[in-house]
């Protein structure tokens, strides 16, 4: 599967122009509303991926990966990321100045542009000539809704708006996650039910009833989340079989077949009791969202719930669990 990966040349030559080397032009302060703010940086090809993932984490749906220069060409990568104004704050950017900071690399080699305001039309320009179909599984795609895509019979696809919540199928932890959930579907007989805790776009919800779940729960403890996974329900025809709620995980008074929960180590760390009492008997968890040297302490705290890890993945830096109760029917 290629992750979003983009080529463009010419429009990094105007931005080198107003190049700054880690240092932060100011964005003013008065930002209309529909605004994004388009951030670029410069850093070595070899931590692209690394670099992308953590501007997705951060809260732009994608990043456009470009060619720098061509003189710089092989030595440089442009990382353009998105972020929605109302959450591009001054801690936002003390977070990533400190984190391409910590990469190891020479502050030479790193170099973040002036940040730029740009309004929602444009945005969705620069999205629609970047983000196109990703293949999941042999039977899952994920497109943008503006993306023609002809899909054979036997092929689940998923439309996704590129908005404001995470969960537009180019994260390695969603991919992990969607995989798991394809291939978990088939061994329940008839319609498993699937919760999603920490739903954001509402992709892995989507997915799972288009897969055949019933019923389909997706919680998220930000509206905004819940009102694009609406959106992106209704645009997918499934609006109406998902219940998609504000607010996070309480006892729910029924048990799940499937349990999705892509959240932060911390988030997940802080509902073990929560999360493994939501399992069906028989039924299995499916987590990620941490990182392969953090799979040892989750497994440990799990195992003391008797559950245990059934299968467990790690692609492109991050890794997936999927867990069922020892001596559970699976
Ligand atoms: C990493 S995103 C995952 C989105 C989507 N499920 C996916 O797999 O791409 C995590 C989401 O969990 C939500 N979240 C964080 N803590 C939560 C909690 N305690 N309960 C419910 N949702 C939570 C965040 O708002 C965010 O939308």
């Amino acid at each position: 599967m290629t992750p979003l990966k983009i080529t463009l040349f010419g429009m990094v030559f105007k931005q080198l122009k107003c190049y700054k080397r880690l240092k932060w032009a100011k964005v003013p302060k008065i930002v209309k509303k529909n605004c994004w703010i388009e951030l670029r940086v410069l850093i070595h090809p070899d931590l692209g991926e690394v670099v992308s993932n953590f501007l997705i984490e951060e809260g732009s749906p994608g990043v456009i990966q470009e060619n720098a220069l061509s003189s710089l060409k092989g030595k440089k990568e442009c990382l353009i990321a998105y972020f929605p104004k109302d959450k591009f704050s001054g801690l936002k950017k003390k977070k990533i100045q400190a984190y391409l900071l910590n990469l190891g690399q020479p502050r030479r080699d790193i170099s973040i542009l002036r940040p730029r305001i740009i309004q929602e039309e444009k945005w969705a320009e620069a999205w629609k000539a970047n983000f196109k179909p990703i293949r999941i599984t042999p039977r899952i795609v994920v497109k943008p809704p503006w993306e023609e895509y002809s899909a054979p019979k036997e092929e689940i696809v998923i439309e996704i708006y590129p908005g404001m919540a995470f969960g537009t199928g180019t994260h390695p932890s969603t991919h992990l996650c969607l995989k798991f959930l394809d291939e978990k579907m088939a061994s329940f007989p008839g319609q498993p039910s699937v919760l999603d805790v920490g739903t954001g776009s509402g992709i892995l919800a989507i997915a799972a009833r288009k897969l055949g779940a019933k019923p389909v729960l997706g919680l998220d403890i930000d509206p905004v989340a819940i009102a694009s996974a609406r959106k992106n329900a209704a645009g997918n025809k499934v609006g109406r079989e998902i219940d998609f709620r504000v607010g996070t995980l309480n006892s729910l008074g029924r048990g799940f077949d499937i349990v999705l929960a892509n959240l932060l180590p911390q988030e997940i760390l802080s509902m073990v009791s929560l999360l493994t009492a939501q399992i069906a008997p028989g039924g299995v968890l499916i987590i990620s969202g941490f990182l392969p040297g953090q799979r040892k302490e989750i497994a440990g705290v799990f195992a003391g719930l008797k559950l245990q890890i059934r299968q467990s993945r790690v692609w492109k830096g991050w890794a997936c669990f999927v867990m069922g109760r020892i001596n559970g029917r699976e």
